[in-house]
This record gives structure tokens, C-alpha cells and sequence, in this order.
């Protein structure tokens, strides 16, 4: 079904009265959420694969950063922001070993910066806080990929403004292929039986243009959008061509988590995270993915089957405690995601591999220190005046001009992240991939026994993280870590770290 004009407004009135907080000044366009499985008939965009080209032994990747216009709903122009288009961009493919090198154009009419979020480089090239591209200015970072076949993203990491240039679409995929997965038995024939699935919520005005902070609750708890995009597309549906499919997820919103499930709770195989594939696959039939977190999965379909990808509510120690419940249990309800439908796939059911890939052997004893950091959301008049002070790290809110840790390079480290807000956190780590060791002193889940580069942190829970700090050190350029609420870090609840040969 296609919205017409009139629906459309007709629905935003029903919204509007539906007793929305009273600082809900214009109202959302749509409410979403509620549209059965029958609305969900949008073909799913696949993103273009973009290789770049080899030029003197290195790939080339030229990516425009852009305004553009995108019509999610008919007949209404969004503005959006893209990189060779106009909302999101391409799915960037490159192979371990791999010179690159980018020619990131700002097309923009304000300065932006682009991030390689999960990739080992140096600091200089990681196009955070610091490199920032100038208004028509070009940036050439490069670097080499020494890292493992994985999933990884790039987007938008400008100071205090992650949150509203992510949100218009400033994001997009970064692929890295290697020998085990070039050869590994399992789908990989891109937008056929290997689907990038890029998952956002967001909110629109009347007029179709994007709706950010509106209220105390978005910059408090992050922005949650009540309506779900895949790809930039609302209420999609895809037919799949094969019995066996995989998808990669990447949550790309500014702050909701999900727990991914199938309306049938029909069970699925998650074979990679954040930094590429688990060491087994592990059988699940819910899958929580917090923001900037990456699973690949492998799906089964027998002929002629409709099923829904939804969100099920969380256990109420994901959605936070007291005041903060209420606020994030008002995001959190079921809605529907995406519809499949299989006619008649093709191909077979092969199964995935027993072995997937090998871990790095870093263990506790190896480590030469161990860092603690403690997560804050003070609720004090900094935080009512909306300049949001209170959100730190380590009692520390973000600060450009300071450098928080030094870190030896090639030492082993382990990262404490002790939550005492009442919400969940999920943390980022930039330069390097992590494995988690514990949570509140218990093994992590089985599907948490990969690299990471991000991970969830609930209200009084510790998670101890292990890592090795390789291959590049610059005691003049920083990487940050922060939680990948987009709201939060931008409200200062984010941190530096240099690495020091
Ligand atoms: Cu995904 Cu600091 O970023
Ligand atoms: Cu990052
Ligand atoms: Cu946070």
C-alpha cells in the first residue's frame, strides 16, 4: 500500500491526539509501529557494492558527501544528506592487504568529518573529532587493512554533531574480504543471498522532513524514531532468492536497541560481530543489537513462506531502571521490521561451517594494565538546561583539547566500563577490535565470544573488555571511545586516547 496525501495526514491528526508529551510542539507526521505485515510492501534498496578503482597499485574510493532529497513517503521530499547519493551510502568493498585511499569530497554547505568505524589505522586517518573536512574541501586519508574479513561502517563523527548528521543520512557500509572468507562455504553472493541491512528509526514532520531532538526525553534517553527504515526504506519487503540467506545487520540508529526476532521465532545463525566472523556459529532465535553493532546471520527458507523480521521488547535490564524505564519503556514496544517472502528460492541448504575463524589469544595475564571508566548521567540542572554536562566518563564530560589515556603500543589492555547511569551504554572503542571477557564477573553470552568494537554496557553491570593496541602509534593524534547513543557522545559522554611507541 502506498500512502497517499490524504491517509497521511489523515493518520498524523489520529497521532496527534493520541496524547503525546506536551513539548511535542508540531507533531509527527505518521506514528508508526502499528502498520500490519500487508503495509510492508516497499521493494528493499540494496546499496550499490562500490570497489574503487586500482591506480598504482592502491584502490581508489571518491565519495561525494551531499545534500539530496529522498522520498521515503510518496509524494514527500526529505531532505537528506549521502555519500554518491542521496541518503546513506555505498557499500564500500575492500580485501585485507588492500592500500586505500579516499577522495572525501564535502559537498556540504558545513563542515563534516568521516569515521571508519572498526577499522585499525592511524589517528591521523580516522576522521574523527579532529579531521575535520571543511566546507567544499577535500580529505585524503589512507591507510592499509590488516585486519580480518568483517562487516565495519563509516559515517559522520563531527563534534556535537554526530547525532543530527548521522540521522540525515550520513552513514554507510565498509566490507573487508579476506582468503577464509572468499573461501568459507557459506552465501556470499552480494545482494542475492548476502544482504546488508541496515536498520534505522527515525521521525518525520508534517512535511515530510526529518524531525530530530524534539523534546528532553530524545536527549536524555537518544532520539527513537517511530518509524523503522531498512536501507532508507520504510515498511520494505523482500522476496529472497535462496534457501539459505544471509544478512548483515548493522544497527545504524542514533540510540534505540533492538532485539531482533522472526514472527515465526523461527531460529537463525549468527556467524560474525562486530569484527568479523565468531570463532562457532551459534544457533539463536533473538538477537539484541545495540547502536553501531554489526551481526551477520544465515536464515533458512522453505518454499512460499512469509515471515516478518521484528523487534520484541527487552528484558527490563536493557531498557534501563526507575525514571529512565519509563522513558526508554515508551520507546520500547513490538513493531514489525521488514517482510520476507520466499516463492521459490533456489539453491540449497549447506549448512555453515563448525570453524569459522580463529580468535587472538590475549588473556588476562598478558595484560600490562587494566583501565577503569565509570558511565554517568548526572539528571542536574546541566542536564534540564538541555546542554546535557552531565553525561561523562569517568566524571569527565568530552573535551577536545584533553587527552584521557596514554596507551603503550603492542601492550595488552584491559578496559573496565562500570555503568552507573540508569540506562544502557553501548561503548565504542575506536582503532582497535575487542573481546569481552565478563560481565558483572559471568562469561558474556555465546554470541559475544567474537571481536568487537562496540559493546552494550547495562545499568550496574561491568564489562571488562580485552585488547591489543597494534600496529600504529602517534602521540599528536587521538582516537576517541564514547557510547554510540549518538545524543550521548555528542553531549559529551565520550573520551581520548593516544597510543605511544
Ligand atoms: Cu561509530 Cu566514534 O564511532
Ligand atoms: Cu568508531
Ligand atoms: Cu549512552
Amino acid at each position: 500500500m502506498t500512502i497517499t496525501r490524504r491517509n497521511f495526514i489523515r493518520t498524523a491528526t489520529i497521532a496527534g491526539t493520541a496524547g503525546l508529551l506536551p513539548l511535542y510542539l508540531s507533531r509527527p507526521a505518521i506514528a508508526g509501529y502499528s502498520y500490519s505485515a500487508k503495509d510492508f510492501s516497499s521493494p528493499l534498496a540494496i546499496p550499490a557494492e562500490y570497489h574503487g578503482r586500482v591506480e598504482n597499485g592502491k584502490r581508489v574510493f571518491d565519495l561525494a558527501i551531499q545534500h539530496g532529497s529522498t522520498e521515503f513517503f510518496n509524494g514527500y521530499k526529505t531532505p537528506t544528506l549521502g555519500i554518491n547519493g542521496s541518503y546513506l551510502g555505498p557499500v564500500l568493498r575492500l580485501k585485507r592487504g588492500d592500500e586505500a585511499t579516499f577522495n572525501v569530497g564535502n559537498g556540504l554547505n558545513k563542515p563534516t568529518t568521516m569515521h571508519w568505524h572498526g577499522v585499525n589505522l592511524p589517528a591521523r586517518m580516522d576522521g574523527g573529532p579532529h579531521q575535520v573536512i571543511g566546507v567544499r574541501k577535500l580529505w585524503q586519508p589512507e591507510f592499509v587493512i590488516r585486519q580480518p574479513a568483517s562487516t565495519l561502517w563509516y559515517h559522520s563523527h563531527l563534534h556535537q554533531f554526530t547525532g543530527p548528521q548521522v540521522y540525515q543520512g550520513l552513514a554507510g557500509l565498509f566490507y573487508i574480504d579476506d582468503e577464509n572468507s572468499v573461501k568459507m562455504d557459506i552465501p556470499k553472493t552480494y545482494g542475492v543471498d548476502d544482504i546488508p541491512l541496515v536498520i534505522q528509526d527515525r521521525n518525520f514532520n508534517r512535511d515530510g522532513s526529518f524531525r530530530y531532538i524534539s523534546n528532553m526525553r530524545d536527549r536524555m534517553a537518544g532520539v527513537h524514531g517511530s518509524h523503522i527504515l531498512v536501507n532508507g526504506v520504510i515498511r520494505p519487503q523482500h522476496h529472497v532468492a535462496r534457501k539459505q540467506m544471509r544478512f548483515r545487520l548493522l544497527n545504524g540508529s542514533n540510540a534505540r536497541i533492538y532485539n531482533l526476532k522472526f514472527s515465526d521465532n523461527r531460529a537463525f545463525v549468527q556467524i560474525a560481530s562486530d569484527g568479523g566472523f565468531l570463532p562457532q556459529p551459534i544457533r539463536l532465535n533473538r538477537l539484541r543489537l545495540a547502536p553501531a553493532e554489526r551481526a551477520e546471520i544465515v536464515v533458512e527458507f522453505a518454499h512460499n513462506e512469509e515471515v516478518m523480521l521484528q523487534h520484541e521488547p527487552l528484558p527490563a535490564n536493557n531498557r534501563g531502571m526507575g525514571r529512565m524505564s519509563m522513558m526508554m519503556s515508551a520507546n520500547d514496544r513490538p513493531f514489525n521490521i521488514m517482510r520476507l517472502l520466499s516463492k521459490t528460492p533456489g539453491g540449497e541448504i549447506a549448512g555453515v561451517p563448525d570453524q569459522l575463524a580463529t580468535m587472538p589469544d590475549w588473556n588476562e595475564k598478558q595484560a600490562a594494565k587494566t583501565r577503569r571508566f565509570q558511565l554517568n548521567m548526572a539528571m542536574g540542572p546541566g542536564m534540564m538546561s538541555g546542554r546535557g554536562s552531565g553525561f561523562t566518563i569517568n566524571r569527565r564530560s568530552f573535551d577536545m583539547g584533553r587527552i584521557d589515556e596514554v596507551v603503550r603500543l603492542n601492550d595488552i589492555e584491559i578496559w573496565e566500563f562500570t555503568n552507573k547511569s540508569p540506562m544502557p551504554h553501548p561503548v565504542h572503542i575506536h582503532d582497535v577490535q575487542f573481546r569481552i571477557l565478563s560481565r558483572n564477573n559471568r562469561p558474556p553470552e555465546a554470541n559475544e565470544h567474537g571481536l568487537k568494537d562496540t559493546v552494550l554496557v547495562n545499568p550496574n553491570e561491568t564489562v571488562r573488555v580485552i585488547t591489543r593496541f597494534e600496529n600504529y602509534a602517534d602521540e599528536t593524534a587521538a582516537y576517541m571511545y564514547h557510547c554510540h547513543i549518538l545524543e550521548h557522545e555528542d553531549q559529551g559522554m565520550m573520551a581520548q586516547f593516544v597510543v605511544v611507541s
